[in-house]
């Protein structure tokens, strides 16, 4: 950037991450269950290695769902319409969007993500590939309420959240995000959204725990995130990528367990792990057909339509932010 201003709006963001990665670290490990945030688990090598997940074969949900996305075109565009502007919540796929942007033809395009480069680079890319169609990217943090660009103000909107990401939230986040996009999307929106399915149990773990390694390697690169950015010594050899079915909560959970006993620092605080002891640092929770109406009508949504991919692993269902009006 050419201004000293510029510089410092840089700085101050990497502190302000900083800061943040720090808290939730420290406040994290503190914890009798120690757990941390799944969002830092995406760093640039821990992207990358997502989209490397992305190509497995245990993998199911990214191929399950771009089927879907291929399959029913025609009745997309018959239930969405082609007057709306498509908000997308985190900047997009190179995949999915195309297929979604195809099929309805819309109005516009609003690309929301917290991460200013992913977004320029996924605005640029998507003006290359659709040169008529208005893109208006929004550098914001979607999970609170966000201001849309005048030049879609009048727009009708359909909030697009794909890859079953709402997963990785518990329930009163998951909500708390639904009714945050109501607010945003106004009344009248409607949401595409992924979900993944409930399913058999070693199907499941295998998608989290492939042959290859590449999700064990995802887990484990949060801990050479913190001993890297919070100058911390965390052996990163003394701890085992592990996912495991929470059938309570219908979630496939990411945890790194201790091979023994291990004492470490991070940002000089210091900590403490028995053997078997664990850092959880993911959840992924699946869904059914009734419990994921619940969680939509629950914040804010009514569910439309609902499509499945042909082995019936993984779901996308279209709602619609009615008017509030009373019922019984
Ligand atoms: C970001 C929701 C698509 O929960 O499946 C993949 C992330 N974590 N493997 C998921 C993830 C481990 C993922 N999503």
């Amino acid at each position: 950037m050419a201004t000293s201003d510029g510089l410092m709006l840089v700085d101050r963001d990497n502190a302000g991450v900083a800061n943040a990665f720090r808290a939730d670290v420290l406040k994290g490990l503190s914890q009798t269950q120690k757990a941390i945030p799944a969002r830092w688990l995406y760093d640039d090598a821990g992207s990358q290695l997502f989209e490397d997940i992305t190509q497995l074969p245990e993998y199911y949900p990214t191929r399950a769902e771009t089927e879907i996305l291929t399959q029913h075109g025609d009745e997309f565009a018959d239930l969405i319409g082609r007057n709306r502007a498509v908000v997308e919540f985190g900047s997009g796929s190179s995949v999915k969007t195309p297929l979604l942007l195809k099929a309805i033809d819309p109005a516009a395009y609003v690309p929301l993500d917290i991460s200013g480069d992913f977004l320029r680079a996924a605005a640029k890319d998507l003006s290359a590939k659709f040169p008529r169609l208005p893109v208006h990217p929004v550098e914001a943090d979607f999970m609170r309420q966000v201001e849309l660009p005048k030049a879609v103000a009048d727009l009708p909107k359909l909030g697009f959240f794909p890859g079953s990401t709402i997963g990785n939230m518990v329930a009163r986040t998951a909500v708390d995000l639904l009714r945050s996009m109501r607010e945003t999307l106004g009344t009248g929106a409607q949401l595409l959204i992924g979900m993944d399915l409930i399913k058999d149990e070693d199907m499941l773990v295998a998608a989290y725990d492939d042959a290859a390694g590449v999700t064990a390697d995802f887990n484990t690169n949060l801990i050479a995130r913190i001993n890297r950015e919070l100058d911390g010594d965390i052996p990163a050899d003394k701890l085992r990528h592990e996912a495991r079915w929470n059938d309570d909560f219908a979630r496939i959970e990411m945890h790194l367990v201790a091979l023994s006993d291990i004492a470490f620092a991070v940002s000089g605080e210091r900590f403490a792990m028995r053997k078997g002891e664990t850092i959880h640092t993911e959840n992924s929770h699946k869904f059914n057909r009734r419990t994921g109406n619940m969680l939509l009508l629950a914040g804010g949504w009514e569910p439309q339509k609902r499509w499945l991919d042909s082995k019936k692993r993984f779901s996308l269902i279209l709602a619609e932010a009615r008017p509030n009006r009373s019922a019984p």
